[in-house]
């Protein structure tokens, strides 16, 4: 069925075959057809940062920028979902087209550059769903804020988020913001860790909600570099890290659309996303909880997430190539 539907909506530039698909996913909710698209999940739930997801199968950040397809994403079959990445600012993102399919390589290259409404409207959007799983919100800094000041923009969407996130994500990865990946390193990762650190331990005592906050890395690091990172999530006691968003290299990819800038995606990523997993399993030693994200198109490549050191996985590009069917596909292998 998925084969059909692809077909026409790769007939369409990506952007708008998103828009197509989370227009009809809603309008196919609204009108109760979701039930008959999907089947029970047979998996066993995991625990993890003090929260019960009902399967390791997670949505990752993008697809729902400002938290609008909830209720129908959810239905899907998803174990949870992490909307944005958002920004304290409504801002338009990059200028179109912005998003290119490399169909035969199952890769996507997209530099949308956090096109989003703001903070504020997502969370209103939050309010208005009837969703009760597992809610990750993704932040991250407007594209006008010099990045010396870009942890104050972290904090106010923090603060905003607390409330009504299941887990928050501080997105320092993403290669479509000026200078966004210098928050990885050096002092500007030690201070953005340790201001929200302080600040999770205020609002936890504030509300008596805790509150989990994982950091989201890019596939791009050295071992120099992810070494830092993860002295770093270690001496802080950082809840969770995310591994990985999108990656430049544009290696095993040669068609011409291969040459857009941008972040890549979906097959070509595995490999380079499962070398970082490996790695930070080895420094984490089990101390901090990994979430595989990145060039997950089969059941299989979920698995190879899971024997490496992750305790869930999340898709995006797979969701697009594979349709949900995948979701069902990976809970099956991973059990
Ligand atoms: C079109 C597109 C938009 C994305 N936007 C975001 C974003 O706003 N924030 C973020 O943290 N990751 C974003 N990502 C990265 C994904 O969340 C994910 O980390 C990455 O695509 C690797 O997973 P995949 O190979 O399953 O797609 C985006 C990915 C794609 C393809």
């Amino acid at each position: 069925m998925y084969n059909i539907i692809r077909f026409f909506l790769f007939l369409f530039n990506p952007e708008v075959a998103h828009h197509l698909a989370m227009k009809s996913l809603k309008i196919a909710n609204y009108l109760g057809l979701l039930r008959f698209a999907t089947k029970r999940i047979q998996c066993r739930p995991r625990s993890l940062m003090g929260l019960k997801f009902d399967n390791p199968v997670g949505l990752a950040a993008g697809l729902d920028k400002n938290a609008e397809y909830i209720d129908c994403l959810s239905k899907l079959g998803f174990g949870f979902i992490e909307v944005g990445t958002l920004t304290p600012r409504p801002q338009p993102g990059n200028p179109k087209p912005r998003s290119f399919r490399l169909t035969k390589e199952e890769g996507i290259i997209n530099r949308f550059g956090f096109n989003n409404d703001g903070i504020d409207k997502a969370i209103d959007n939050i309010k208005k769903t009837k969703f009760k799983g597992i809610l990750g919100i993704n932040i991250g800094k407007n594209f006008d804020t010099p990045i010396n000041e870009a942890v104050n923009d972290y904090l106010v969407c923090f603060r905003k988020s607390y409330l009504f996130a299941s887990y928050i994500v501080l997105n320092v990865s993403s290669p479509n913001t000026k200078n966004l990946r210098k928050l990885q390193e050096g002092e500007s990762l030690e201070e953005l860790l340790k201001v929200i650190n302080k600040e999770q331990k205020i609002l936890h005592k504030k509300y008596k909600k805790y509150v989990p906050f994982l950091l989201k890395i890019s596939p791009d690091n050295t071992n120099l570099q992810l070494s830092f990172i993860c002295k770093l999530l270690l001496k802080y006691k950082i809840d969770g890290v995310i591994a990985t968003n999108t990656t430049l290299s544009r290696s095993g990819v040669s068609s011409m659309k291969s040459e857009e800038a941008g972040g890549l995606s979906g097959l070509p990523l595995r490999l380079s996303s499962l070398k970082t997993l490996k790695y930070l399993k080895t420094k984490l030693n089990g101390k901090i909880p990994i979430i595989g994200v990145g060039g997950i198109m089969s059941g299989k490549d979920g698995k190879e997430k899971i024997d490496n050191g992750a305790e869930l996985i999340q898709i995006y590009s797979g969701l697009i190539f594979k349709g949900h069917k995948l979701i069902y596909e990976l809970c099956r292998e991973i059990r």
